[in-house]
């Protein structure tokens, strides 16, 4: 088979050139990072888990009206996507503390927030992805005031869906992280869902035991990394019981073929 053309590698994904114009192929690493790159490492089968995961949310997104990147899954590690023009804005969601938030402010992980709170951060890895408010945005043109209306609106409506979904199986949506692109129609730039959602970028407590299921296992060395995500795709309906560690077998086997 032709080598694709690699577009852009990320910490955890690779953009390659889609098969027909506007559209790019998404592929998932193991590789994990945090601390903006300062620690690495590899989740074993985290790949096959987040492009299933984010397959199955994107998807279930579309359904409620939400636009998205989304196309269809290719095979375990690789979806294709239309091509977006990302807007250079990561856009956080929270509804219970953690992370930075608690350290900025001092309030204790776990207080549930009285609102859900957005935040917004400029995508820079040289500069660490700093905290910026909406006054940036305007003042150097990251979005349009109806794109970020646009955003905002959509990060909220995301949020009110996905807390109910994972609620479902157990899981408290304590914050997550959201990328939007722009579609160009004509001379009209529309906003749309970009990125993936994942344990990469979402923090998921268990309901009952506050267990963490997501990459915060990594961040703290917590260890069972690849039994989070797996558990979070179990819950979703996505691992059949007795089939989770089958497909993870099925990749190695193939690894193993192709070496
Ligand atoms: P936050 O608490 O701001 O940062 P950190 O993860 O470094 O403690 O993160 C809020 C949520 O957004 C959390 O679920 C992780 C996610 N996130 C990312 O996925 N990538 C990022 O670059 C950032 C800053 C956050």
């Amino acid at each position: 088979m032709a080598r694709r053309r690699q577009i852009y590698e990320g910490k955890a994904k690779i953009l390659y050139e889609g098969p027909e114009p506007g559209t790019l192929i998404q592929y998932f690493k193991d590789d994990a990072t945090a601390f903006n790159a300062q620690k690495k490492g590899t989740i074993n089968g985290k790949g096959v888990l987040n492009n299933r995961i984010s397959e199955h949310i994107f998807t279930l997104l579309g359904l409620i009206g939400v636009p998205t990147h989304f196309i269809r899954r290719l095979n375990m590690r690789e979806q294709l996507i239309r091509q977006v023009e990302i807007v250079p804005i990561e856009v956080m969601v929270r509804n219970v503390a953690a992370g930075t938030l608690s350290k900025r402010l001092g309030i204790e992980e776990g207080t549930q927030l009285p609102r859900t709170i957005i935040e917004y951060a400029y995508k820079s890895d040289e500069l660490g992805d700093p905290m910026i408010t909406d006054e940036h945005i305007a003042a150097f043109g990251w979005a349009s005031q109806e794109e970020m209306h646009d955003i905002a609106d959509l990060a909220i409506r995301i949020n009110d869906f996905l807390c109910g979904l994972f609620a479902g199986i157990g899981i408290r949506l304590v914050d997550f992280k959201l990328e939007f692109g722009r579609i160009w129609d004509n001379d009209y730039g529309r906003i749309i869902l970009a990125d993936e959602i994942s344990p990469d970028c979402c923090r998921l407590w268990d309901i009952k035991t506050n267990e963490k299921l997501d990459k915060d296992r990594f961040r703290r060395d917590l260890g069972g990394e690849a039994e989070a995500y797996q558990e979070v795709a179990r819950r979703l309906g996505l691992l059949p019981e007795g089939e989770d560690s089958a497909v993870l077998d099925l990749e190695q086997h193939r690894r193993d073929r192709g070496k």
